[in-house]
């Protein structure tokens, strides 16, 4: 087993996401032994807690959501906690000093990862002081990993990105997608490239339609203030749902190196047809908004804390989606996402182009969640006299043994991140045109006084608007 070396700093290191997420991860890298002797994680955050103190939220944090075994207090050995307002220039100084100590102790070959899970507005401050204090190694790697958004739109994100190339190139930035580190995800671009069969199950020419769905049971929470900045659009469509678009529809990279499959990825998301006008965007657009549920247990979106009262924020929306290509100049994508929904379910559906009227149209699934797995819906007629024709499912369902083993998002990522691998991370010009992509929808939108909202009680399926859009091309969404 390869023992990493390394120091990876987090900034934002008492935050919901380290304790969840990150923590959670970095011990399974240790249980598996790729983190042993030779490493160190640095945490930094505003408040004034010391080396113990830390080591004991990050015991209560790993015991919050798995099992801990007797190696734990060696892992939190290699924990350290350094207070930073990452405003004040000299708190830099001590990061360096405490960097130095560690690298000599733990013999880290001047590897760093430095990890941002703070405000964005906060990246280029840091990775700017990075740099000019001097934090940044010249033997071994530097990397960067940050949290989404990368900008808002694409003027901000090519803002950020042209503050954070001054201190860290491209191939040194790993923007983090969780949908990317999602096991099945990873099986997406593996089983079209080796399987001989995938050339006709990928073929846009049999394809009728593809079905993304991104649906969710939970409402914004407390995560109103950051929410009503965002809505669907831009904390779900703009990345997660698109990734998705794009690995399914993507032309093959020649071979699998991270260069090769990003300019594919990019050139897709270049491709993606913009509507035209209002009426073009109305036609192929719903945005929908959650009210009040039935039964009145949960509250509407513009009742949630930190949410306008007359907030016009979508928390819902279904798209058709257009590629310009020729080969796929036929074949639609419908994307739908919402909160607060009567299911958790994400899911990519192919349809096939049906044999006949009367029989059911095949398809295959990709179930990310509730039950990862790969599913292949087929017609078969009963053995019965009267010869009903049936669906028969050929099914992939991720073991549960085996789920147990398989590394989780954020593992998988951290280790990627660690072999320099930037497969699963988006590249700048990937997040750039899906942002154009939205932004032209936002535009639009803009361009109304009042803006159609499609309101929907919290716990349903959706505002009917959503269900129209696909129905009006006489084709359903596929709810199983
Ligand atoms: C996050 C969004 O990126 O993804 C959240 O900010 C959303 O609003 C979450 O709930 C969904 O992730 P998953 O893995 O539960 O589908």
């Amino acid at each position: 087993m390869k023992d990493y070396r390394l120091i990876m700093t987090i900034f934002g290191a008492s935050g919901d996401l380290a304790r969840r997420k990150l923590y959670p991860a970095l011990y399974q890298l240790y249980n598996k032994g790729f983190l042993a002797e030779h490493f160190a994680i640095i945490g930094t955050a505003r408040r004034e807690w010391d080396h113990d103190f830390f080591r004991q939220i990050i015991r209560e944090s790993l015991n919050e959501g798995i099992q801990v075994n007797d190696n734990i207090e060696a892992f939190l050995s290699h924990f350290y906690y350094q207070s930073n307002d990452v405003k004040q220039v000299e708190q830099y100084f001590d990061l360096k000093k405490l960097s130095h100590l560690l690298a000599k102790k733990y013999q880290t070959n001047g590897n760093q990862i430095f990890y941002i899970s703070l405000s964005p507005n906060l990246f280029p401050i840091i990775t700017s002081q990075l740099k000019e204090q001097g934090l940044l190694t010249k033997k071994g790697y530097n990397r960067l990993i940050i949290e989404k958004p990368f900008g808002y739109n694409e003027n901000s994100a090519e803002e950020l990105q042209a503050q954070l190339t001054q201190s860290f190139s491209e191939e040194q930035i790993y923007r983090i997608d969780h949908y990317l580190g999602k096991s099945i995800v990873n099986q997406i671009l593996p089983i079209r490239m080796n399987n001989f069969l995938s050339r006709f199950l990928w073929d846009p020419t049999h394809i009728d339609h593809i079905q993304i769905t991104l649906d969710e049971e939970l409402g914004v929470g407390e995560r109103g203030t950051y929410y009503e900045t965002s809505g669907v659009s831009r904390d779900m469509i703009q990345n997660h749902a698109l990734q998705l678009l794009t690995l399914v529809t993507m032309d093959l990279p020649e071979n699998t190196s991270n260069e090769s499959l990003r300019q594919k990825k990019i050139a897709r998301l270049k491709q993606l047809k913009h509507y035209a006008n209002l009426k073009d965007l109305k036609e192929h657009v719903v945005r929908g908004q959650y009210i009040m549920s039935k039964d009145q247990k949960e509250i509407a979106y513009r009742q949630e804390k930190n949410v306008a009262p007359d907030s016009k924020t979508e928390t819902y929306m279904a798209l058709k989606i257009g590629i310009d290509q020729e080969n796929w100049l036929h074949t639609p994508i419908y994307l739908r996402s919402g909160k607060q929904l009567n299911n958790k379910q994400t899911d990519i559906k192919i349809i096939y182009k049906k044999e006949a009227e009367n029989i059911p149209a095949n398809y295959l699934q990709i179930e990310l969640a509730p039950k990862p797995g790969i599913r292949l819906a087929l017609s078969q007629s009963d053995s019965t006299h009267c010869k009903e024709i049936k669906e028969l499912h050929l099914s992939y369902q991720l073991p549960h043994e085996l789920a147990k083993i398989i590394p989780g998002d954020y593992e998988k990522l951290l280790f990627d991140c660690m072999n320099g691998d930037l497969s699963n991370f988006a590249h700048f010009l990937e997040v750039k045109y899906a942002w154009q992509f939205i932004d032209s929808i936002h535009s639009l939108w803009q361009e109304e006084d009042i803006p159609d909202l499609a309101f929907y009680p919290a716990q349903s399926n959706g505002p009917e608007a959503g269900d129209w859009l696909i129905e009006k091309d006489h084709r359903f969404w596929f709810n199983e």
